[in-house]
């Protein structure tokens, strides 16, 4: 496959004022409809150049929503800090909207179009009054890709023009081709819901305490109303690239995942792409970074979020990530747990929020190094010290990155076509039960694995942390239709095209606990073994053991050389324990009649051979 270099360049071409009046005929008409509801002070369309990030900055900065870095630490960097109740997505507040009510399935609130409709009308009248309203044209992967994937969010928060500034290709460049084309696009309404009457002071962080995601499927359409924090905010994200996504994929015979993407080379020079899911804050972004410990195998980046999947010219199925930023968990994020990711940042241009902010003007979380400062301003903006009682950073605060700053970003990033995927991985946070890694018999044992993936919530999302919840493909929060269809259309992928030439799928836990509550599996860059593992089975060099839930490894198929964990506790941590997975088959068989008729069959027959094989 040619590799089409063409890397995304904002260029302006023209000033877009507000008097700006678009060529596109129903984008222009969609965004004097939305002007003439919200009532702003003023429109100012996105063109993406580096002058007007530094006129965006300046105003958040003299606004109070941003602190700038110092810049010898952190160039062109941000501090920020939410309203403490604006801190993740707001899953009860998420509506998949469809016509019909059978189409959200038993996992996705909904109500009827028509009533959200009205009931967010009456919200969004008036609702950015003394505010800027701005349109970002935006694409999500290539703008040259054969399939452009055009959005156009209009907010009225500059922390979110600043955000999706990083996180996608946004700007003239874009609006150009979308006016070129004629092309469709993504109608994505974003509102703080805070108007300010006249001479109101404002606040940093405006938002309201009504709270509305919602996504019209059919219409491939997003509302979002009363939040400003990124996965409620930063529409081209979960809402366009997974929700929206998962139905255009269903429709079209493709695939919207929540994985990361990356490239492994052995030390004979081969190369293999391998995509994994994992639910929010369970290490997508540290796997997508990862420094080998094993000699001479080496990982490059190409997505640490989400993959689109499409089935090539050849039946492989190759993938491509439509951000152009990382938006990644930053506690936890250190030297010695993701390194990539701390040489990422280290350029700047970035935005954090939630974290502690250092009394030189730079960042730290819980986890960037082993001792905290003596002081800090916690992100509540309160003094901190170590002996301070509460965290210094929220549990889910983001560091906000380009991509392109990644030091082991894979060329093959640039490549409209994407990878083709060897191997996918499933994996979650689970105390018990589920072994280091596990490998499927076939595609459809593999959707099995993915569609009972189970995993203890985390802080990404608000609610209870720690309850062990499925969360099939780790899409519970953002497949956009009915979840039975969706692992109907996982199944039909296969069928449908050439299974031979499909990824092999894998379930790892890199989360397993001995009865002292400590981890069994170092992880980070210790789970490139696993990866070495995969690869290996893939080609056939290793050998693996039958069991009830797949295929594990054989004896010394696991490369453990120079690894510093007994016997014992490897054992622990790669064990398949009977009496364990006894214990998940009731949990999985209540989570599979959720579905009803939905379910395709053949995952009760997988669940049914399951339970046989353990009874055996
Ligand atoms: P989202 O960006 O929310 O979708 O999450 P993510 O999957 O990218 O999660 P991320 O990589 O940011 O991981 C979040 C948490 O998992 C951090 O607290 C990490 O320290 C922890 N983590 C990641 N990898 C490992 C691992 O191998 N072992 C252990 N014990 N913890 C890990
Ligand atoms: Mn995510
Ligand atoms: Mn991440």
């Amino acid at each position: 496959m040619a590799a089409d270099t063409t890397t995304y360049d904002p260029v302006t071409t023209s000033d877009l004022s507000s008097a700006y009046r678009s060529t596109h005929a129903e984008l222009q008409a969609w965004v004097d409809e939305v002007a003439a509801l919200t009532k702003p002070a003023s429109i100012t369309w996105i063109e993406g150049t580096p002058e007007e990030w530094v006129r965006l900055t300046d105003e958040l900065v003299e606004a109070g929503t941003f602190v700038r870095l110092d810049e010898t630490k952190k160039p062109n960097s941000f501090w920020c800090a939410s309203d403490p109740t604006d801190v993740a997505r707001v899953e009860d507040r998420t509506f998949i909207c469809s016509v019909d009510e059978t189409d959200a399935g038993p996992t996705n609130n909904w109500m009827a179009p028509a009533e959200m409709k009205k009931l967010m009308t009456e919200l969004y009248d008036g609702s950015m009054r003394g505010r800027t309203m701005y349109v970002i044209p935006f694409v999500m992967g290539h703008l040259d890709s054969a399939h452009p994937m055009f959005g156009v969010e209009i907010t009225d928060s500059a922390y979110v023009v600043a955000s999706m500034t990083v996180m996608a290709r946004v700007g003239r460049q874009v609006l150009d081709k979308i006016e070129a084309t004629g092309a469709s696009f993504v109608p994505a309404l974003h509102s703080v819901g805070a108007p300010l009457e006249p001479g109101q002071a404002d606040v940093p962080w405006p938002c309201s305490d009504t709270k509305y995601i919602v996504q019209f499927p059919e219409e491939r359409m997003i509302w979002s109303f009363g939040s400003g924090y990124g996965g409620n905010a930063l529409l081209g994200k979960k809402c366009y690239s997974l929700r929206i996504a998962s139905v255009m994929g269903r429709d079209e015979g493709w695939l919207a995942e929540h994985m990361l993407i990356l490239k492994l080379t052995s030390p004979e020079g081969d190369v293999k792409y391998v995509a994994a899911a994992f639910p929010s804050a369970c290490g997508k972004t540290n796997l997508a970074m990862v420094e080998p410990t094993i000699e001479g195998w080496t990982v490059e980046t190409l997505g640490d979020d989400i993959a689109w999947m499409r089935v090539g010219a050849d039946g492989r199925l190759y993938a491509v990530n439509p951000e152009f930023g990382l938006f990644g968990v930053a506690p936890g994020t250190g030297w010695d747990t993701n390194a990539n990711a701390m040489r990422t940042i280290a350029q700047g241009n970035s935005v954090f929020t939630n974290v502690a902010l250092t009394d030189d003007g730079d960042i730290w979380w819980e986890g960037m190094t082993e001792d905290a400062p003596a002081h800090l301003t916690d992100w509540k903006g309160r003094d901190w010290t170590p002996e301070s009682e509460e965290l210094s950073s929220h549990p889910n605060s983001r560091f906000c990155t380009p991509i392109r700053q990644c030091p082991i970003l894979a060329p093959e990033y640039d490549d409209p076509n994407g990878v083709p995927i060897d191997a996918i991985l499933f994996g979650g946070r689970r105390k018990t039960t589920i072994p280091l890694v596990t490998e499927a018999r076939d595609w459809t044992h593999g959707t099995f694995m993915g569609a009972t993936l189970s995993s203890e919530t985390t802080a990404a999302a608000t609610g209870a942390v720690g309850v062990v919840r499925r969360d099939p493909m780790a899409m519970l929060p953002f497949i956009g239709y009915d979840a039975g269809d969706y692992f109907s259309h996982w199944i039909s992928m296969a069928k449908n095209n050439d299974e031979s030439k499909f990824p092999k799928v894998f379930y790892v836990n890199w989360f397993r606990r001995d009865e002292d509550g400590g981890f069994l599996w170092p992880g980070f860059g210790e789970n490139s073994r696993v990866l070495k593992y995969v690869v290996e089975r893939i080609e056939g060099k290793v050998d693996a053991v039958e069991t009830p839930i797949g295929l594990v490894p054989a004896a010394g198929a696991l490369d453990t050389d120079g690894l510093d964990v007994s016997d014992e506790q490897l054992a622990k941590a790669l064990a398949v324990d009977v009496d364990e997975w006894k214990a998940e088959i009731p949990q999985i068989n209540e989570w599979f009649e959720k579905f009803g008729d939905k379910l395709p069959a053949v995952l009760w027959t997988e669940l049914d051979a399951l339970k046989a094989r353990l009874e055996a």
